[in-house]
């Protein structure tokens, strides 16, 4: 008896966690948006445009929770080890590849952990400094770091974040080594710029648009292969003679491996919606970026993009011999 009870018990929580949730059931509550960065920084930027339609489309409240720390690897970790039915996702950037080499002790596996919804958008990148540093140009800054080389501070949102990455191929191709000071994310690490308290920062443009127009912080150049239509005054690096320096921040939503199929396509289609947005267009303009296409918007265009990306960055990494742990 006691075991037969025993078995229907089991039988039942068996069926209740495996039970794979139909297109109809989803969203059966407020949906969690895991976001690796803190509060008002370009990613969690991004989220909240993309939350604000998302849950109209889903008819439940999508809520962005700023899951900080580790380089981002903090956040994808609550993702693969949440439950399977689309109601926790995450919206992170190209960071969730690189950090697949960048760390060789993670808390998931970067090549099963995940399941994809689509990409989100791609956004540049630009060097920026404290409002009163003084080299008045990126000459005098290129100049002036090689004089003072670590007394100068760089900012980042740690190791594995985009602004990490652009900072370190600063270093690298300016071959002066800064004294770098991790944040959460580069939401304080612009605020922490603006206020003097750090020296230089490499941003997206979802976070340092507003900063720059506001003359709040100094900006010097673009990482881009062209100049940003937002910030048409500021030149490209390349423009300056720096070759080489370009990052381009891409971003994609994910959620757990193991999702049912009609989970992922009902998130995807709140996604697109969302992309299609005229406000979300209007915004991420001003922000200077733009939605990715139909094709890229796709668990398949992301999936394709997410594994491209852990290739190409793997080798880097490993020849560079520089690791998060
Ligand atoms: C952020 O949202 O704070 C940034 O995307 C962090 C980073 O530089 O990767």
């Amino acid at each position: 008896m006691v075991f037969r009870r025993l078995a229907a018990a089991v039988a039942f929580a068996f069926v209740s966690t495996v039970a794979p949730v139909s297109a109809q059931e989803f969203p059966k509550g407020p949906v969690t948006m895991l976001v690796p960065f803190a509060a008002g920084g370009p990613t969690d930027v991004v989220a909240r445009l993309v939350a604000r339609v998302m849950e109209k489309e889903l008819g439940q409240p999508v809520l962005v929770e700023n899951a900080t720390g580790a380089g981002g690897t903090l956040a994808s970790g609550r993702l693969a080890r949440a439950t399977p039915d689309g109601q926790t996702i995450l919206l992170h950037h190209m960071g969730i590849t690189t950090s697949a080499t960048l760390y060789r002790k993670l808390a998931y596996a970067p090549k099963t952990s995940f399941g994809f919804v689509g990409q989100v958008t791609t956004v540049p990148m630009l060097l920026v400094s404290r409002p009163n540093f003084e080299p008045a140009d990126f000459k005098a800054l290129l100049a002036y770091i090689k004089d003072n080389k670590d007394k100068v501070s760089l900012a980042n949102a740690g190791p594995g974040a985009v602004s990490h990455i652009c900072g370190m191929l600063f270093m690298q191709l300016t071959g002066v080594k800064l004294t770098t000071v991790p944040y959460k994310g580069t939401g304080p690490a612009m605020t922490d710029t603006m206020g003097g308290q750090v020296d230089l920062l490499c941003d997206q443009t979802t976070g340092a648009t507003g900063p720059v127009k506001t003359h709040k912080v100094k900006a010097y150049a673009t990482a881009t292969a062209e100049r940003i239509p937002v910030l048409p005054d500021v030149p490209t690096a390349a423009e300056l003679g720096l070759k080489g320096f370009e990052v381009g921040v891409w971003h994609g939503m994910y959620v757990p491996a193991g999702t049912p199929a009609p989970v992922t396509d009902k998130l995807n289609a709140a996604l697109k919606a969302a992309l299609h947005d005229p406000e979300t267009v209007r915004r991420f303009a001003e922000l200077g970026t733009a939605p990715v296409s139909d094709a890229e918007a796709t668990p398949e265009g992301l999936k394709a993009k997410y594994f491209a990306e852990i290739d190409r960055w793997a080798p880097i990494i490993k020849a560079a011999g520089e690791y998060a742990d």
